[in-house]
C-alpha cells in the first residue's frame, strides 16, 4: 500500500510533537493487555511515541504518558484497567500525566461511556481503527488541552510506513491481516477489531526481508485467522497484486522460507476449517516452519461446536490431526480449549477430555467461557454456572498437566534445535532458548550464543521447561 498521505500526516505531527518535547526528558509507560496482536499494535504506538521524543519507562510514577492497549476477550480485562485508572487519578492531579487507552475494549460503547463518566480525567481514547492516528491524537491532546475520543466503527485502511519499535531483537511478529468474519457465537473479536483484510503481500516480504537484514531470527505471522489470508479478496474479487507467486496462505509461507536469514517461522491463528491440503504441504516442504501448529480446538464436542459456529465436529477436528500427523514429519499441536459454554453438558465436556487425551497437545491454552456484551452467547438463556464450570476448568487442567508431564519425558536424551533468546530470568548464569514445539529449554553456554541456533542434549525435564547441554 505504499506511504499514503494519512501517514505522511500523522509523520507531520509526530514531528510537531517532537518539538514540543525538545528540551524536556519525556517519558511514557505503556501497558498492554491481550493477544500478540495487541503486543504488535503496541510496538507500533510505542515506535511512534519514541519518535516523538518520548522515553520508555516501566514506572509509571516517572511517566508523562500513560497509554493502555486493551483487550477485551476475557472480562478480567475490564476489572484491571478501571483499578488502574483509580489508581492513576493521583498522578494526574499531582503533574498533568497525560491517560490514553486504545484498544479492542475502546470499541466497546458500554465500556467508552463508564469512562466517561466514572473516569472524566482520561484524556485520549482510541479504537482499533483509528491507532495509525495517534500522533494527531496527542498531539491535540497537549495543544489543545481537550479531551480525544476517536474510536470508529468503520474498519480503516491498512497503514504501512508508520514508525515501529519491537521487544526484542531475535524474534519478530508480522501482522498479516486485520479483523475476523468468523462470528464464532462466544467471540467479541469481529465486533471490535472489523471484517477481515489482508495486507498485500509485497509490503509483507517487504516487512521480513528488512527484519532479516536487521538480524531477526525468527518470524511470527498474525492475524485471527492467518489461513485465510487473501480469501476474502479473492472471494469479493478486491484486487490485490500478486507478488513473487503470492496468492494465498500456503503461498505466503513458501515465499517467507526463502528470505535467507530467517531461520524460523511460526504463525498464529489457523482456524481448523481452513486448513486446506496445500497449507498442509507448505508447512510439511517449508524447513523454516516451526512444526509446532496453533490449531483451536474450543470443544471436543460436535453440539457444542455447532453452537458455537465453529464450523467442523469432532471427528472432523479428530481427522485433520491424523492428516496433518501423517503429512508432517515431527509434527507438534497446541490448542485452545473454553469450558461452560452455554449449554454445555457434563457429557458433553467429556468429549473435550476425549480429544485431549486423543490428540497429546503439546500445550493447551484453557479458558473459562465468559459472557460478552454484543455476542450470541450472551443471550443464550441455559448459562452454566460459574461452579460447574470452575469445576470443569480443574478436570482439564489435572489431565492437561499430567499429558505435559508426560510428553516432557519424551524429550529428555533427544537432540533438539534451540533459538538463543537470552539469559535466564530465573538464573543469569543459564541461557534460555526455544525448541521448534516452543518449549523452553535452560543450558549453560557463553553469551555470544544469544541470537544464534545451537544443537542441546536434554538431560532433563521439569513442569514448565528442558534443561539441555551443548553437543559436540
Ligand atoms: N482468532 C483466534 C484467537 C481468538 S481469541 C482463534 O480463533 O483461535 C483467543 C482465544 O480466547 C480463543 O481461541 C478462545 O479460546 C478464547 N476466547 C474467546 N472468546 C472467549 C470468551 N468469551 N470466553 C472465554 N474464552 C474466550
Ligand atoms: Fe473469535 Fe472465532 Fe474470529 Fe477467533 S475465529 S477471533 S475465536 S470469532
Ligand atoms: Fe483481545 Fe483484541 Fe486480541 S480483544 S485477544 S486484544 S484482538
Amino acid at each position: 500500500m505504499g506511504t499514503s498521505n494519512e501517514v505522511k500526516k500523522q509523520r507531520e505531527y509526530i514531528e510537531k510533537v517532537r518539538k514540543i518535547n525538545e528540551d524536556r526528558k519525556c517519558k511514557y509507560n505503556i501497558l498492554t493487555m491481550g493477544c500478540q496482536l495487541n503486543e504488535n499494535d503496541s510496538e507500533k504506538l510505542s515506535g511512534m511515541l519514541e519518535e516523538m521524543g518520548y522515553a520508555r519507562t516501566d514506572n509509571v510514577k516517572d511517566a508523562d504518558i500513560a497509554l493502555f492497549n486493551t483487550c477485551c476477550v476475557r472480562e478480567n480485562a475490564e476489572d484491571k484497567l478501571f483499578g488502574k485508572l483509580g489508581e492513576l487519578k493521583r498522578l494526574k492531579e499531582e503533574k498533568g500525566l497525560i491517560i490514553a487507552i486504545g484498544g479492542c475494549m475502546m470499541q466497546e460503547k458500554h465500556i467508552t461511556d463508564k469512562i466517561k463518566t466514572s473516569y472524566p480525567f482520561v484524556d485520549i481514547l482510541f479504537g482499533t481503527h483509528t491507532l495509525y492516528k495517534f500522533p494527531e491524537d496527542l498531539y491535540r491532546a497537549i495543544e489543545e488541552k481537550r479531551k480525544i475520543e476517536d474510536v470508529i466503527d468503520v474498519e480503516g485502511k491498512i497503514y504501512e510506513g508508520l514508525p515501529i519499535k519491537r521487544d526484542s531483537k531475535i524474534k519478530a511478529s508480522v501482522t498479516i491481516m486485520n479483523g475476523c468474519n468468523n462470528f464464532c457465537t462466544y467471540c467479541i473479536v469481529p465486533y471490535v477489531r472489523g471484517r477481515e483484510r489482508s495486507r498485500s503481500p509485497k509490503d509483507i516480504t517487504d516487512e521480513v526481508k528488512s527484519l532479516a537484514k536487521e538480524g531477526y531470527k525468527e518470524i511470527t505471522l498474525l492475524g485471527q485467522n492467518v489461513n485465510s489470508y487473501l480469501r476474502v479478496e479473492k472471494e469479493k474479487n478486491i484486487s490485490f497484486s500478486e507478488y513473487e507467486g503470492i496468492n494465498s496462505f500456503a503461498t505466503l509461507l513458501r515465499a517467507i522460507n526463502k528470505i535467507d536469514g530467517i531461520e524460523r517461522i511460526r504463525f498464529v491463528s489457523p482456524h481448523p476449517k481452513d486448513f486446506t491440503d496445500d497449507v498442509i504441504e507448505a508447512i510439511a516442504d517449508c524447513d523454516k516452519v516451526c512444526k509446532l501448529i496453533h490449531l483451536p480446538l474450543q470443544s471436543g464436542n460436535t453440539k457444542v461446536l455447532k453452537e458455537m459456529n465453529r464450523k467442523y465436529t469432532k471427528e472432523q477436528y479428530l481427522e485433520l490431526v491424523d492428516k496433518m500427523k501423517k503429512k508432517i514429519q515431527n509434527l507438534t499441536l497446541s490448542t485452545d480449549i473454553i469450558v461452560g459454554f452455554p449449554g454445555e453438558t457434563d457429557e458433553e465436556f467429556e468429549d473435550t477430555l476425549d480429544v485431549v487425551r486423543r490428540v497429546k497437545f503439546e500445550q493447551v491454552y484453557m479458558f473459562i467461557y465468559s459472557r460478552r456484551v454484543g455476542t450470541p452467547g450472551d443471550r443464550m438463556p441455559n448459562q452454566v454456572t460459574e461452579e460447574i464450570k470452575h469445576k470443569r476448568f480443574d478436570r482439564l487442567k489435572e489431565l492437561v498437566e499430567s499429558g505435559i508431564e508426560e510428553n516432557n519425558q519424551k524429550y529428555v536424551g533427544t537432540l533438539q534445535k534451540v533459538l538463543v533468546e537470552g539469559k535466564s530470568k530465573n538464573n543469569p548464569n543459564m541461557l534460555t532458548g526455544r525448541t521448534d514445539s516452543n518449549k523452553v529449554v535452560i543450558f549453560e553456554g557463553d553469551k555470544n550464543l544469544i541470537g544464534k541456533m545451537v544443537s542441546l542434549k536434554i538431560v532433563s525435564e521439569h513442569m514448565w521447561y528442558l534443561k539441555g547441554e551443548i553437543n559436540g
